[in-house]
C-alpha cells in the first residue's frame, strides 16, 4: 500500500496556509535582478565572451552555463568565493556539493601537500590506494570498491558490472533522476511532459545523439509501477538504479517504506539494485544515505563528498556483485585510477568527517531549513522546505514532491527569480532552478544568519 509519509529520517516542512504570487510584480522584480546582475558583474560577462571563443558555452561542463552568463570565480577559501568583480559570495553550491569538508580545507591540503612529496601517479598499487579502499568500505559497509575519476564513470561501471553479474541488459531508472552523462543512464532526465507518456507509466525519452539501449523509466514512489514493470519485463533486466534521494530535482524524499519495497522487488525479480550515492553519500550521514535509511543495494555509486574536493569517484558493494570486475566479466580499467592525490583526499575526508563534525553540519543545517520555514510562514509563500543530512532546499509549491511530475508541476518563475536574487546579494548556488544548498564543515552560525537573512529579504521584496 501506499504511504505520503516521508522517510522517518528525511525532513519536509509544508506551510498550512499560502497566498498565490502576483506574476506581473514578480516579472517586475526578475527584469530588475537581471539588470542589476549585468551591471554588477562587467568583470564576468567579460570573461564569458572571451572564453567563448575557445569554450563552447564558455564553460566545462553544460550545467555550470546559464543565461545571460556565469559568475567566474578567482578564488576560494572555507565557505566563500570572490569573483572576478571582487565579490565576495557565501557558497551554498559547494562544488555541486563535492565540496562537503570546505574549499581549501586544511586538513585535505596538508593531506596533499604529504603526497606531493612521495609522487602523484603510479598506475600500479600502492599502500596509499588500498588504505583508501580500506575507509571507503569501512565506512559504508561494503566489501570492495575500485576507485574512478567522476560519477558518470562510477555510474556507467555499476551498470555494467550489473549487467555482467545478471548476464541481462536492461537498464531501469526513475523519471526525472540523473546519474551522469553516459547513455544507458542519460534518458529522462528532465523531459517534456508532451514526450513522456503517463505518469503511471512513463516512456523513455532519449537525448539527441545518445544510444540507450534497452531502458526503462518509473515514477519515484511508485513501488507499483516498478513492479508491474518488472513483471513484464525482469528477464531482461539488469539493473535499478536510483537515488535514495533524489538530489537533481530539488530534494525528493522517499516515502516511508518506498526503498524497502524496492529492495524487495529487486530480490523477487533478481534485479541488481543500485544506489548512486554521489550527490547523498557523506552528505547523507557519516555512513552515507544506505545505511541511514536502513536498506542496503547490492552495488553502490560515491564521488563528490568522499574526494575532498579532488576528481575522485568509486563504485562497490557486497563481494558477490563485485564478482565479475575480479573474474573478468567486466574489466574496469582506467589511467587515473588510484592517483596518489585523490588517494590522499580520501583519507584526509575520512579523518575530518567524524560523527561529530558531520552532526555540527546537520544541526546548522536544521537551523537554516527551520528559520526558512518560519519566512515562508510569516510571508504565506507557496513553497515548503526539505532536507536530508547536511542539504536542504526551498520547493516552490506547497504540496510536498514526490516525483517528477510533481516538480514539474512546481512554480519554475519564482525558482529563477530566487537563483538571480542570490547571486545579486552575495549567495551562490548551483545554476538551475531546482538545486539545493548544501552546510559545509566550514559554514559556521554566521553564514546560516547570511543566509536566512538573504531569504527573508527576498520574501519581503517578492510580497512588494
Ligand atoms: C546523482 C548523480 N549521479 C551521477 C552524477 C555524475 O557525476 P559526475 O558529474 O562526477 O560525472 C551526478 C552529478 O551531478 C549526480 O548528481
Amino acid at each position: 500500500m501506499k504511504t505520503k509519509s516521508h522517510h522517518s529520517q528525511t525532513f519536509r516542512s509544508v506551510p498550512a496556509h499560502s497566498k498565490p504570487f502576483d506574476t506581473s510584480h514578480l516579472q517586475k522584480i526578475l527584469q530588475e535582478q537581471l539588470d542589476l546582475y549585468k551591471n554588477s558583474t562587467l568583470g564576468s560577462d567579460l570573461e564569458h565572451q572571451l572564453a567563448t571563443q575557445t569554450i563552447p558555452l564558455g564553460a566545462h561542463s553544460t550545467f555550470q552555463s546559464f543565461e545571460p552568463y556565469p559568475v567566474s570565480i578567482v578564488s576560494a577559501k572555507g565557505a566563500w568565493m570572490t569573483d572576478v568583480d571582487g565579490r565576495k559570495m557565501l557558497d551554498l553550491s559547494m562544488g555541486f556539493g563535492a565540496m562537503l569538508a570546505g574549499h581549501l580545507n586544511p586538513d585535505v591540503v596538508s593531506e596533499l601537500r604529504d603526497a606531493l612529496d612521495v609522487g602523484t601517479l603510479f598506475t600500479t598499487p600502492s599502500p596509499l590506494s588500498r588504505d583508501a579502499a580500506e575507509r571507503i568500505c569501512r565506512r559504508f559497509g561494503i566489501d570492495q570498491v575500485r576507485f574512478t575519476n567522476s560519477g558518470t564513470e562510477s555510474t556507467m561501471y555499476a551498470v555494467r558490472t550489473a549487467r555482467a553479474y545478471s548476464g541481462k541488459e536492461g537498464v531501469v531508472k526513475v523519471e526525472g533522476g540523473y546519474h551522469g552523462s553516459h547513455d544507458s543512464v542519460l534518458f529522462s532526465n528532465k523531459p517534456a511532459l508532451a514526450k513522456a507518456g503517463p505518469a503511471d507509466a512513463p516512456t523513455p525519452v532519449i537525448p539527441n545523439a545518445s544510444v540507450a539501449g534497452e531502458v526503462y523509466v518509473v515514477p519515484f514512489n511508485d513501488a507499483d509501477a516498478l513492479e508491474n514493470l518488472f513483471e513484464k519485463h525482469s528477464k531482461t533486466i539488469a539493473c535499478f538504479i536510483v537515488e535514495p534521494v533524489l538530489e537533481n530535482i530539488g530534494i525528493v524524499l522517499p516515502d516511508e517504506g518506498y526503498l524497502e519495497a524496492v529492495r524487495d522487488l529487486c530480490d523477487k525479480y533478481k534485479v541488481v539494485l543500485i544506489f548512486d550515492e554521489v550527490k547523498t553519500g557523506l552528505t547523507a550521514g557519516p555512513q552515507g544515505a544506505a545505511q541511514r535509511l536502513g536498506v542496503i543495494p547490492d552495488l553502490i555509486c560515491l564521488a563528490k563528498s568522499i574526494g575532498g574536493g579532488i576528481p575522485l569517484a568509486a563504485f562497490g558493494g557486497k563481494a558477490e556483485f563485485m564478482l565479475p570486475v575480479s573474474d573478468g566479466r567486466m574489466p574496469h580499467l582506467g589511467t587515473f585510477n588510484g592517483h596518489a592525490l585523490a588517494m590522499a583526499a580520501v583519507r584526509a575526508v575520512d579523518k575530518i568527517c567524524t560523527v561529530a563534525a558531520l552532526d555540527k553540519a546537520e544541526s546548522l543545517n536544521k537551523d537554516a531549513l527551520i528559520r526558512i520555514r518560519e519566512v515562508i510562514d510569516e510571508y504565506e509563500l507557496p513553497a515548503h522546505t526539505v532536507g536530508f543530512g547536511v542539504k536542504g532546499c526551498i520547493t516552490w509549491s506547497d504540496t510536498p514532491v514526490r516525483n517528477y511530475r510533481d516538480y514539474k508541476a512546481t512554480n519554475f518563475q519564482i525558482a529563477e527569480l530566487s537563483f538571480l536574487w542570490s547571486l545579486n546579494h552575495g549567495v551562490i548556488t548551483p545554476p538551475g532552478l531546482d538545486e539545493q544548498w548544501l552546510i559545509s564543515l566550514a559554514h559556521g552560525q554566521a553564514e546560516i544568519d547570511f543566509m536566512v537573512n538573504d531569504f527573508k529579504e527576498f520574501a519581503k521584496t517578492i510580497r512588494g
